[in-house]
């Protein structure tokens, strides 16, 4: 491993461990939760751990840019930029709702090199590096090779806080509830990303998203060996689109046939 992708990987790792500990030493309180806008919320913890990633990248990566949920876009000099969602699933967290994670994508010149997520209460640390490979903890994962609907267990997401896209994916998964063995809404975009990764899930869409919940699960699951396109059947960019299908290819090519949405 180059000097780069090992200083990348013990400060995403880091940053995991330490946001984890935040987040287990308040699940399961009552949590100081506000509004952010329309069904959209947020709680101390989210910004707290955010705060707290930063400052860990920063000690070792002074010059980085970042995209974090909570705290906005900051430019830098470098060509480095952590892309960070420190709770992905934060209604989940609130209700005390265990399936939630935090997710860190690393990008240089805007194209995704490396991604973490980490599920705390599982000690779950999903990791991949650009042409390395996907780990779940420490061990190389795959997408599944299910082939048809029928056999798969899929997983979607409605984003609430943007009534049109939830209207939409209402049609999309109407189609496909009776197609597929089962569809899950787990409501972690990220650790979803990061099932599909390890085979968990056959299948993950959804409209809508932001980059901090796609960057890192998008490059665990190319990864491992899966696909992710946008709703008319390109590569997924991180930073553009907001219509994403992902899977091991066979899935992906079925569910693409089935998905609408009206934003790319
Ligand atoms: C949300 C989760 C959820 C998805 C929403 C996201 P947050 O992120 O990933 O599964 O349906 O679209 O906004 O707000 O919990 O970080
Ligand atoms: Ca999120
Ligand atoms: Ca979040």
């Amino acid at each position: 491993m180059s000097n780069m992708n090992i200083k990348v990987k013990k400060v995403l790792k880091l940053a995991c461990l330490e946001a984890g500990k935040i987040i287990l030493k308040n699940y399961g309180k009552k949590k100081n939760v506000k509004s952010k806008g329309n069904n959209d919320w947020v709680t101390n913890q989210d910004i707290i751990i955010e705060k707290k990633i930063i400052q860990i990248i920063k000690r070792t990566f002074p010059d980085s840019s970042f995209i974090g949920e909570e705290t906005g876009f900051s430019n830098a000099s470098s060509n480095i930029t952590w892309v960070i969602d420190p709770i992905d699933g934060t209604n989940n967290y609130i209700h005390d709702y265990p399936f939630f994670c935090t997710s860190i994508g690393v990008l240089i010149n805007n194209k995704i090199q490396y991604g973490a997520i980490y599920d705390s209460l599982r000690d779950e640390f999903f990791y991949a590096s650009k042409k390395r490979g996907s780990y779940l903890n420490g061990k190389r994962i795959y997408v599944s090779n299910i082939k048809n609907l029928s056999d798969s267990l899929l997983c979607t997401g409605f984003i609430t806080s943007k009534k049109s896209y939830a209207k939409n994916n209402i049609s999309n998964f109407r189609k496909l509830v009776f197609k597929a063995r089962s569809i899950r809404r787990d409501g972690s975009a990220a650790l979803d990303l990061a099932y599909v990764a390890c085979g968990r899930l056959d299948g993950f869409w959804e409209l809508g998203l932001n980059s901090w919940d796609t960057s890192a699960g998008v490059l665990l699951v190319e990864e491992a060996g899966g696909k992710v396109i946008n709703s008319v059947g390109r590569r997924f960019d991180i930073l553009k689109n907001k219509s994403l299908i992902s899977g091991n290819k066979h899935i992906v090519k079925k569910l693409l046939s089935e998905i609408k949405a009206d934003e790319i």
